[in-house]
Protein backbone atom coordinates (compact mmCIF):
# COMPACT_ATOMS: atom_id res chain seq x y z
CA UNK A 1 0.00 0.00 0.00
CA UNK A 2 1.25 3.64 -0.84
CA UNK A 3 1.93 5.74 1.95
CA UNK A 4 -0.36 8.37 1.94
CA UNK A 5 0.85 12.12 2.31
CA UNK A 6 -0.53 15.40 3.21
CA UNK A 7 1.27 18.18 2.37
CA UNK A 8 1.10 22.05 3.47
CA UNK A 9 1.80 24.48 1.09
CA UNK A 10 1.79 27.83 3.05
CA UNK A 11 3.05 30.25 0.11
CA UNK A 12 4.11 33.56 0.39
CA UNK A 13 2.34 34.13 3.73
CA UNK A 14 3.21 34.17 7.83
CA UNK A 15 5.47 35.89 9.34
CA UNK A 16 8.30 34.21 11.41
CA UNK A 17 6.00 34.32 15.02
CA UNK A 18 3.09 33.00 12.92
CA UNK A 19 4.43 30.19 11.12
CA UNK A 20 6.37 29.36 14.47
CA UNK A 21 2.53 29.11 16.20
CA UNK A 22 1.31 26.93 13.01
CA UNK A 23 3.86 24.81 13.16
CA UNK A 24 3.88 23.75 16.85
CA UNK A 25 -0.04 23.54 16.66
CA UNK A 26 0.03 21.42 13.55
CA UNK A 27 2.60 19.43 15.60
CA UNK A 28 1.03 19.31 18.94
CA UNK A 29 -2.55 17.99 17.18
CA UNK A 30 -1.93 16.69 14.29
CA UNK A 31 -1.95 13.01 15.80
CA UNK A 32 0.08 12.24 12.38
CA UNK A 33 2.05 8.64 12.45
CA UNK A 34 4.89 7.21 11.26
CA UNK A 35 2.35 5.40 8.71
CA UNK A 36 1.26 8.80 6.78
CA UNK A 37 3.75 11.65 5.96
CA UNK A 38 3.36 15.07 7.11
CA UNK A 39 5.03 18.16 5.03
CA UNK A 40 5.06 21.49 5.45
CA UNK A 41 6.77 24.09 2.85
CA UNK A 42 6.75 27.00 4.78
CA UNK A 43 9.23 30.24 3.22
CA UNK A 44 12.36 29.34 2.80
CA UNK A 45 13.27 32.04 5.22
CA UNK A 46 10.92 30.23 8.07
CA UNK A 47 12.38 26.85 7.14
CA UNK A 48 14.63 27.00 10.13
CA UNK A 49 12.37 27.95 12.85
CA UNK A 50 9.73 25.77 11.53
CA UNK A 51 11.62 22.63 11.52
CA UNK A 52 13.13 23.05 15.14
CA UNK A 53 9.25 23.48 15.75
CA UNK A 54 8.56 19.97 14.89
CA UNK A 55 11.87 18.44 15.51
CA UNK A 56 10.93 15.00 17.27
CA UNK A 57 7.55 15.03 15.27
CA UNK A 58 6.73 12.48 12.32
CA UNK A 59 6.73 16.28 10.08
CA UNK A 60 8.72 16.64 7.39
CA UNK A 61 9.67 20.05 5.99
CA UNK A 62 10.40 20.76 2.78
CA UNK A 63 11.42 23.88 0.23
CA UNK A 64 8.67 25.18 -2.36
CA UNK A 65 11.70 25.58 -4.75
CA UNK A 66 15.06 25.16 -5.33
CA UNK A 67 17.74 26.24 -8.18
CA UNK A 68 18.94 23.74 -10.59
CA UNK A 69 23.00 24.44 -9.71
CA UNK A 70 24.74 23.30 -7.42
CA UNK A 71 26.44 26.60 -6.05
CA UNK A 72 27.79 29.86 -7.17
CA UNK A 73 26.91 33.42 -8.48
CA UNK A 74 23.21 32.92 -8.48
CA UNK A 75 22.00 35.71 -6.78
CA UNK A 76 18.51 35.29 -5.10
CA UNK A 77 19.04 31.23 -5.52
CA UNK A 78 18.99 28.37 -2.97
CA UNK A 79 20.41 24.84 -3.35
CA UNK A 80 19.61 21.34 -2.89
CA UNK A 81 22.27 21.36 -0.50
CA UNK A 82 21.13 24.45 1.31
CA UNK A 83 18.03 23.25 2.00
CA UNK A 84 19.00 19.95 3.07
CA UNK A 85 21.65 21.46 5.95
CA UNK A 86 18.02 22.53 7.22
CA UNK A 87 16.79 19.54 7.24
CA UNK A 88 14.48 19.60 4.39
CA UNK A 89 13.78 16.41 3.01
CA UNK A 90 11.14 17.42 0.37
CA UNK A 91 10.86 20.04 -2.25
CA UNK A 92 8.07 21.64 -4.82
CA UNK A 93 9.02 22.06 -8.00
CA UNK A 94 7.32 23.22 -11.38
CA UNK A 95 4.16 24.76 -9.00
CA UNK A 96 2.11 26.27 -11.31
CA UNK A 97 2.41 29.79 -9.49
CA UNK A 98 6.25 29.41 -10.47
CA UNK A 99 5.68 28.99 -14.22
CA UNK A 100 2.62 31.52 -14.46
CA UNK A 101 4.60 34.67 -11.90
CA UNK A 102 8.35 33.60 -12.22
CA UNK A 103 8.63 32.13 -15.84
CA UNK A 104 9.14 28.60 -14.87
CA UNK A 105 10.16 26.65 -18.19
CA UNK A 106 9.43 22.53 -18.65
CA UNK A 107 13.49 22.17 -19.36
CA UNK A 108 14.13 24.32 -15.94
CA UNK A 109 12.09 22.00 -14.52
CA UNK A 110 13.78 18.90 -15.54
CA UNK A 111 17.26 20.17 -14.15
CA UNK A 112 15.70 20.73 -10.92
CA UNK A 113 14.17 17.42 -10.44
CA UNK A 114 18.07 16.12 -11.35
CA UNK A 115 19.70 18.43 -9.07
CA UNK A 116 17.19 17.22 -6.14
CA UNK A 117 17.60 13.87 -6.95
CA UNK A 118 21.23 13.48 -6.59
CA UNK A 119 21.24 15.62 -3.65
CA UNK A 120 19.29 13.77 -2.19
CA UNK A 121 15.47 15.85 -1.84
CA UNK A 122 12.70 13.99 -2.95
CA UNK A 123 11.22 16.14 -5.67
CA UNK A 124 7.34 17.08 -5.46
CA UNK A 125 6.52 17.90 -9.13
CA UNK A 126 3.59 20.18 -9.60
CA UNK A 127 1.30 18.92 -13.34
CA UNK A 128 -2.20 20.87 -14.13
CA UNK A 129 -3.70 22.12 -16.45
CA UNK A 130 -5.75 25.50 -17.12
CA UNK A 131 -9.40 25.71 -17.53
CA UNK A 132 -8.76 27.30 -21.26
CA UNK A 133 -7.22 23.77 -21.90
CA UNK A 134 -9.50 21.57 -19.77
CA UNK A 135 -12.57 23.16 -21.55
CA UNK A 136 -10.51 22.80 -24.96
CA UNK A 137 -10.29 18.82 -24.21
CA UNK A 138 -6.05 18.79 -23.70
CA UNK A 139 -6.00 17.66 -20.00
CA UNK A 140 -4.07 14.96 -21.10
CA UNK A 141 -2.12 16.08 -24.05
CA UNK A 142 -1.19 19.34 -21.83
CA UNK A 143 -0.03 16.80 -18.77
CA UNK A 144 1.79 14.06 -20.57
CA UNK A 145 3.62 16.91 -22.51
CA UNK A 146 4.81 18.27 -18.51
CA UNK A 147 5.93 14.63 -17.29
CA UNK A 148 7.70 13.87 -21.01
CA UNK A 149 9.84 17.31 -20.22
CA UNK A 150 9.76 16.59 -16.70
CA UNK A 151 10.87 13.25 -16.56
CA UNK A 152 13.33 13.18 -19.61
CA UNK A 153 16.60 11.53 -18.68
CA UNK A 154 15.08 10.14 -15.33
CA UNK A 155 16.21 6.57 -14.06
CA UNK A 156 13.14 4.08 -13.46
CA UNK A 157 14.02 3.72 -9.97
CA UNK A 158 14.36 7.78 -9.24
CA UNK A 159 10.80 7.95 -10.95
CA UNK A 160 9.80 5.07 -8.45
CA UNK A 161 10.25 7.78 -5.41
CA UNK A 162 9.07 10.89 -7.20
CA UNK A 163 5.80 12.13 -5.88
CA UNK A 164 3.66 13.83 -8.60
CA UNK A 165 1.30 16.63 -7.51
CA UNK A 166 -1.49 16.95 -9.63
CA UNK A 167 -2.84 20.76 -9.69
CA UNK A 168 -5.07 21.91 -12.16
CA UNK A 169 -4.89 25.46 -12.32
CA UNK A 170 -8.60 26.54 -12.40
CA UNK A 171 -8.89 24.49 -9.16
CA UNK A 172 -6.06 26.14 -7.36
CA UNK A 173 -7.26 29.53 -4.55
CA UNK A 174 -10.48 29.16 -6.12
CA UNK A 175 -12.49 27.47 -3.69
CA UNK A 176 -13.93 25.14 -6.46
CA UNK A 177 -12.10 21.79 -6.03
CA UNK A 178 -12.06 19.01 -9.09
CA UNK A 179 -14.74 16.41 -8.13
CA UNK A 180 -13.22 12.86 -6.58
CA UNK A 181 -14.07 10.89 -9.54
CA UNK A 182 -12.54 13.70 -12.11
CA UNK A 183 -9.13 13.27 -10.24
CA UNK A 184 -9.06 9.90 -9.94
CA UNK A 185 -9.87 9.04 -13.89
CA UNK A 186 -6.68 11.95 -14.18
CA UNK A 187 -4.29 9.81 -11.83
CA UNK A 188 -5.30 7.01 -13.44
CA UNK A 189 -4.13 8.19 -16.91
CA UNK A 190 -0.73 9.84 -14.81
CA UNK A 191 -0.12 6.69 -13.82
CA UNK A 192 -0.23 5.31 -17.08
CA UNK A 193 2.27 7.65 -18.59
CA UNK A 194 4.91 7.15 -15.45
CA UNK A 195 4.76 3.63 -16.64
CA UNK A 196 5.45 4.06 -20.56
CA UNK A 197 8.55 5.97 -18.63
CA UNK A 198 9.67 4.15 -15.82
CA UNK A 199 7.63 0.87 -16.42
CA UNK A 200 5.40 -0.99 -14.13
CA UNK A 201 7.15 -0.91 -10.80
CA UNK A 202 7.40 2.88 -10.81
CA UNK A 203 3.53 3.51 -12.60
CA UNK A 204 2.50 1.27 -9.12
CA UNK A 205 5.03 2.77 -6.49
CA UNK A 206 4.86 6.63 -7.56
CA UNK A 207 2.88 8.66 -5.48
CA UNK A 208 0.12 10.98 -6.95
CA UNK A 209 -1.17 13.84 -4.59
CA UNK A 210 -4.14 16.15 -5.59
CA UNK A 211 -4.10 19.99 -5.03
CA UNK A 212 -7.00 22.10 -5.45
CA UNK A 213 -9.18 24.57 -3.00
CA UNK A 214 -8.32 20.71 -0.54
CA UNK A 215 -10.04 21.68 2.51
CA UNK A 216 -12.01 19.61 5.66
CA UNK A 217 -15.23 18.99 4.14
CA UNK A 218 -13.49 17.44 0.74
CA UNK A 219 -10.42 15.71 1.93
CA UNK A 220 -11.80 12.03 3.01
CA UNK A 221 -13.59 11.99 -0.77
CA UNK A 222 -10.89 12.53 -2.40
CA UNK A 223 -8.21 9.88 -0.14
CA UNK A 224 -10.24 7.29 -0.33
CA UNK A 225 -10.00 7.01 -4.15
CA UNK A 226 -7.63 3.86 -5.18
CA UNK A 227 -5.34 6.87 -7.21
CA UNK A 228 -5.52 9.58 -4.90
CA UNK A 229 -2.56 9.35 -2.49
CA UNK A 230 -2.55 12.26 -0.62
CA UNK A 231 -3.06 16.02 -1.05
CA UNK A 232 -1.23 18.95 -1.31
CA UNK A 233 -3.32 22.05 0.20
CA UNK A 234 -2.97 25.56 0.13
CA UNK A 235 -4.87 27.78 1.86
CA UNK A 236 -6.60 25.49 4.36
CA UNK A 237 -2.89 24.40 5.16
CA UNK A 238 -2.56 28.07 7.23
CA UNK A 239 -5.13 27.18 9.63
CA UNK A 240 -4.23 24.73 12.30
CA UNK A 241 -7.52 23.12 12.62
CA UNK A 242 -8.12 22.69 9.28
CA UNK A 243 -4.76 21.21 8.12
CA UNK A 244 -5.10 18.79 11.16
CA UNK A 245 -8.42 17.67 9.87
CA UNK A 246 -6.98 16.47 6.62
CA UNK A 247 -4.71 14.71 8.76
CA UNK A 248 -7.34 12.96 10.18
CA UNK A 249 -8.95 12.24 7.61
CA UNK A 250 -5.91 10.70 5.83
CA UNK A 251 -5.07 9.16 9.04
CA UNK A 252 -9.15 7.45 9.19
CA UNK A 253 -8.68 6.48 4.91
CA UNK A 254 -5.42 4.88 5.90
CA UNK A 255 -7.43 2.62 8.54
CA UNK A 256 -10.38 1.75 6.19
CA UNK A 257 -8.16 0.88 3.52
CA UNK A 258 -6.14 -1.44 5.65
CA UNK A 259 -8.89 -3.29 7.27
CA UNK A 260 -10.25 -3.85 3.66
CA UNK A 261 -6.97 -4.81 2.39
P1 LIG B 1 -5.16 25.81 -2.60
O1 LIG B 1 -3.66 25.71 -3.19
O2 LIG B 1 -5.35 24.65 -1.66
O3 LIG B 1 -5.21 27.14 -1.90
O4 LIG B 1 -6.09 25.73 -3.75
C1 LIG B 1 -3.07 24.49 -3.53
C2 LIG B 1 -1.67 24.69 -4.07
O5 LIG B 1 -1.46 25.62 -4.84
O6 LIG B 1 -0.74 23.93 -3.73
Amino acid sequence: MRRLIVAGNWKMNTLKSEASVLASKIAGRSGADEDIEVVLFPPFVFLDCVRETVRGTPIAVGGQNVFYESHGAYTGEISVEMLRDLGCSHVLVGHSERRRFSGEKDNNINRKIKQSFSGGLIPVFCIGETQRERKAGETEEVLNRQIVYGLEGIGGTEIESIVIAYEPVWAIGTGISASARQVEDVHRYIRGVVGRFGGGRAASSVRILYGGSVNPSNAAGLLSKENIDGVLVGGASLSADAFCEIIQAALDVRALKEAVS
